[in-house]
């Protein structure tokens, strides 16, 4: 990589076309805002600040603040030029180490911030070195296993966009970015949450293809900040049709929700925070993290792992399994995948494998290096070979799943091959089932057309991974049997005290 292109990624430097800042700066005017004060705070060549003191003439003071000494130079001759009587004051700074809320204290009201904060994430940062950082990361206050599987990662413009909306306090104005919008809908729930005096929000998608070269879900985010009670709605709009809403976005008992008015319609099928534990409960697939040693294709009964070894291992800790394309295909899945779990549950010991099943032993051992070297943390101080993601659920016999990474409500009933239960891997979601009745029965709940409402509400389609078990575990999936009929058949199948000890020790092996 050359040193201009790590210093795009670590400045998040992607400059605003000017159309696009017109555009923006006239739908704003098309909301009502009108300026007495305009702040661009990581202004690059000062597209957004031009474009804004062209819009609103009645602006008396404007701000623009970039770090990169050549954008300031340019950004500084192009404002020397405009034809405005705002006082423009441009500053060579660091955003991170600026007193934006002394800033905002000063300036006559309302005050827009207007701009394109950096597209850069907090690992992105991390693993470049780089030190263009607020001082406290971990902002969210995220801890253990979040911290550790990624969920603590931030975007940077997030962190800017949380912190601009608290430094502005009850002063009256508007914050207007481009972001990704899942920073948007992040930046949301924060507010929402925090009860920031949020008047009023909405979101303008566009085409970031087109504006900026990247395939990114982007949008204009429009926080409208007044004192008084906080307004937990959100129009979403397409930037080229700025009257037309498409959905509205919201909050609703600590959720955020893709589409309010579905759930309007829905709240009875709302699995309440503190109800009592069901049978189905949505479980991960097995997480290992090397599938070329973990995973094997079987082919005319020679097992070949993903170096194309062939491998020749004990039944005992093989299981067939299923990809989560598997379960989202519209096919008839393959019956030719298996996985080596070596554990029942987490952190168990794997040492007893020696004994148990020695070529699998040998076989582990000899991709040891491999294995020793997954980079996750979950895998450190554990167990040689652990895998995650697993427990008596990981056995059930019956499964009913979906893949979390696809943009389609496509659930699969997953059934035992060889004798054994099927597992899935780690991008699959899945309730387990005793039977196949039981199964058959819960997917038909899953697939009706109140369960797929419902769902809709939660799901953001444009997110990387759309479906998770947060979303899917909203579903009561109980008082949906009840609303359909289906709950006595559901209880008759699954009577309260069914055992669950034991589950996946089936009769036979492969
Ligand atoms: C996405 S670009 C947008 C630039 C401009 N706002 C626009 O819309 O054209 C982000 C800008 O943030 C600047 N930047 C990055 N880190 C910064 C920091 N810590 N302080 C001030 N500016 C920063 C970059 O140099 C770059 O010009």
């Amino acid at each position: 990589m050359s040193t201009k292109d790590i210093s795009t990624i670590e400045f998040g430097d992607f400059q605003t076309p000017k159309a696009l800042a017109a555009q923006v700066a006239a739908v704003l005017r098309g909301r009502g805002v009108d300026p007495k004060s305009i702040i661009e705070p990581t202004c690059g060549l000062g597209t957004f600040l031009e474009a804004a003191l062209e819009q609103f003439p009645d602006a008396k003071k404007a701000i623009g603040v970039e770090i990169n000494p050549e954008y300031f130079k340019v950004a500084n001759e192009r404002c020397a030029t405009l034809r405005h009587h705002a006082t423009i004051d441009m500053r060579l700074a660091d955003f991170f180490r600026y007193d934006w809320r002394k800033v905002f204290l000063d300036l006559p009201e309302p005050i827009l911030v207007i701009g394109n904060p950096p597209w850069v994430t907090a690992s992105q940062l991390g693993s470049l070195q780089s030190e263009n950082l607020p001082k406290k990361s971990n902002f969210q206050r995220r801890r253990g296993f979040d911290a550790i599987t990624g969920k603590a990662n931030f975007d940077i413009a997030e962190w800017i966009l949380i912190h601009l909306i608290e430094w502005m306090d009850a002063r009256h104005g508007t914050v207007a970015m481009l972001v990704k919008q899942s920073v948007a809908r992040k930046v949301l729930f924060h507010a929402w949450k925090e009860k920031a005096p949020l008047a009023d929000a909405s979101l303008y998608r566009f085409d970031a293809k087109a504006a900026f070269g990247v395939s990114v879900d982007a949008c204009l985010l429009v926080c409208d900040l007044r004192p008084g009670p906080t307004v937990k709605k959100c129009e979403v709009y397409d930037l080229a049709t700025p009257h037309c809403v498409d959905h509205t976005i919201g909050y609703c008992r600590g959720m955020l929700l893709a589409d309010i008015e579905t759930l309007e319609n829905q709240e009875r099928l709302l699995r309440q925070p503190h109800a009592p534990a069901t049978p189905y409960r949505w479980r991960s697939g097995v997480k290992h993290d090397c599938a070329k040693v973990m995973e094997f294709r079987c082919d005319q009964g020679r097992l070949q792992n993903g170096f194309g070894e062939c491998v020749d291992i004990e039944n005992t800790y093989l299981y067939p399994m299923l990809k989560g394309s598997e379960v989202a295909s519209d096919n008839k899945p393959g019956a030719d995948r298996f996985m080596l779990v070596t554990q029942r549950e987490i952190g168990e010991a794997t040492d007893h494998i020696q004994s148990d099943a020695p070529k699998t032993w040998q076989y582990l051992q000899s991709h040891a290096r491999l294995l020793d070297a997954r980079r996750s943390s979950i895998y450190r101080k554990r167990p040689c070979f652990s895998v995650f993601g697993v427990g008596q659920y990981t056995f059930a016999p019956w499964k009913v799943s979906i893949c979390g990474l696809y943009k389609k409500l496509a659930f699969r009933v997953v059934g035992p091959r060889c004798g054994k239960p099927v597992v899935l891997d780690d991008t699959a979601y899945f309730v387990p089932c005793l039977s196949k009745e039981e199964a058959e029965l819960v997917h038909g709940l899953l697939e009706s057309p109140q369960a797929r409402q419902f769902l809709r509400a939660f799901i953001f389609w444009d997110s990387k991974r759309p479906i998770t078990s947060e979303v899917l575990g909203r579903l009561d999936l109980l008082a949906l049997a009840a609303e359909i009929d289906g709950l006595a058949e559901l209880q008759r199948l699954r009577p309260e005290n069914a055992a669950w000890v034991g589950l996946g020790l089936l009769p036979s092996e492969p």
